[in-house]
C-alpha cells in the first residue's frame, strides 16, 4: 500500500529518485562518477523499440558506447539514426542477433569479442513480459549473483522492473502507466549510479531496491532453474558439436 502511494505520488525513495524520475535525470547525475561514461561499453538487447531503445538513447547521450544486438537490423539502423540525429557523437555499434537461436547468440558473442571492447554493462532487456519469464529473470539474476560472489568476481547482477509501459508488448493496459522517459530510469540507475556499486542479487523498481515475492526469493528454486538451464545449454552445445 505504502509502495503504491509512493508510486502514484512519485515520491522519491532512499536513492533520491522515484517513479517520476526520468532516465535522463538519473544518467545526468551519474555523469561525474569515478569511471567516466566515455570509457564504458554497454550491450543493450531489445533496443530496436520500447524501453531498450530509450535506454540506448540515454546511455549514448551520456557518452557510453552502446552495442545494439538486433534481429531486425533495418529497425536497428533507424534507432541509431534517430539517436545520432539528436546526438551526432553517439557511439553505437549494431550487430545481428536472434535471442531465440543458440547459433545466432554464439555468432553474436564471437563478433562482439572480435571487436576487442570491454563489456562494462550488459542490459538484458530483449525478452517478453510473461509472468513466468519475469520470475525466471529474477531467479536467474539472484543465482548468478550468488555464484559470482562465491568466486569473488567483481561483477554485479541485478533485476529491474521498468513499470507498466505502453510499448510493443503492452498496448491496451488501462491502469497506471509509466511514461517512456521514466521507463528506462531504473535500468540507468542500476547501471550507472555509484549508489549501486557492489550491490548484487537485488531487485529494483522506481530506482530503488524493492521487495519481490517469496517465490522469487527462494534460493532452492533459483538453484533448480540454474541446473536445468545449464543442462539444456550443455545438451544444445553437445548437439551442435556432433552435427
Ligand atoms: N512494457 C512493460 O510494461 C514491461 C513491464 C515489465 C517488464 N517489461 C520488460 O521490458 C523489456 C522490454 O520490453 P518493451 O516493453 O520495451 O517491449 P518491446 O517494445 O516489444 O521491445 C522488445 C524488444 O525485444 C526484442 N526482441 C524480442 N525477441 C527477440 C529475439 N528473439 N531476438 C532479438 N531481439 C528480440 C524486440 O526486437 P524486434 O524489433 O526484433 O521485435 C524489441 O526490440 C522486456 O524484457 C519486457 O518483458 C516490460
Amino acid at each position: 500500500m505504502k509502495g503504491t502511494l509512493r508510486y502514484l505520488a512519485g515520491i522519491a525513495g532512499p536513492s533520491g529518485y522515484g517513479s517520476n524520475s526520468t532516465a535522463e535525470q538519473v544518467a545526468q547525475d551519474c555523469s561525474n562518477c569515478s569511471v567516466p561514461n566515455s570509457q564504458l561499453t554497454a550491450i543493450v538487447t531489445g533496443a530496436t523499440s520500447g524501453i531498450g531503445a530509450e535506454t540506448a538513447k540515454v546511455l549514448a547521450k551520456r557518452g557510453v558506447r552502446v552495442v545494439i544486438p538486433a534481429r531486425d537490423v533495418k529497425r536497428a539502423y533507424e534507432v541509431r539514426e534517430s539517436i545520432q540525429k539528436e546526438n551526432p557523437e553517439a557511439d553505437i555499434i549494431l550487430l545481428e542477433i536472434d535471442l531465440s537461436s543458440f547459433a545466432s547468440v554464439k555468432r553474436f558473442c564471437s563478433e562482439f569479442l572480435s571487436l576487442g571492447l570491454p563489456l562494462n554493462i550488459l542490459i538484458y532487456n530483449g525478452t517478453r513480459a510473461y509472468a513466468q519469464s519475469k520470475l525466471a529473470n529474477i531467479l536467474h539474476a539472484k543465482e548468478m549473483a550468488r555464484q559470482l560472489k562465491a568466486r569473488n568476481a567483481r561483477v554485479t547482477v541485478n533485476a529491474v522492473h521498468p513499470g507498466i509501459v505502453k510499448t510493443g508488448i503492452i498496448r491496451d493496459h488501462k491502469g497506471c502507466i509509466t511514461g517512456m522517459q521514466s521507463a528506462a530510469s531504473t535500468t540507468c540507475y542500476v547501471a550507472l549510479s555509484p549508489q549501486t556499486e557492489g550491490v548484487s542479487g537485488k531487485y529494483f523498481a522506481d530506482c530503488n531496491e524493492s521487495y519481490c515475492s517469496a517465490l522469487a526469493n527462494d534460493e532452492s528454486e533459483a538453484q533448480n532453474l540454474w541446473r536445468q538451464s545449464r543442462a539444456l545449454i550443455c545438451r544444445r552445445l553437445h548437439q551442435s558439436s556432433v552435427a
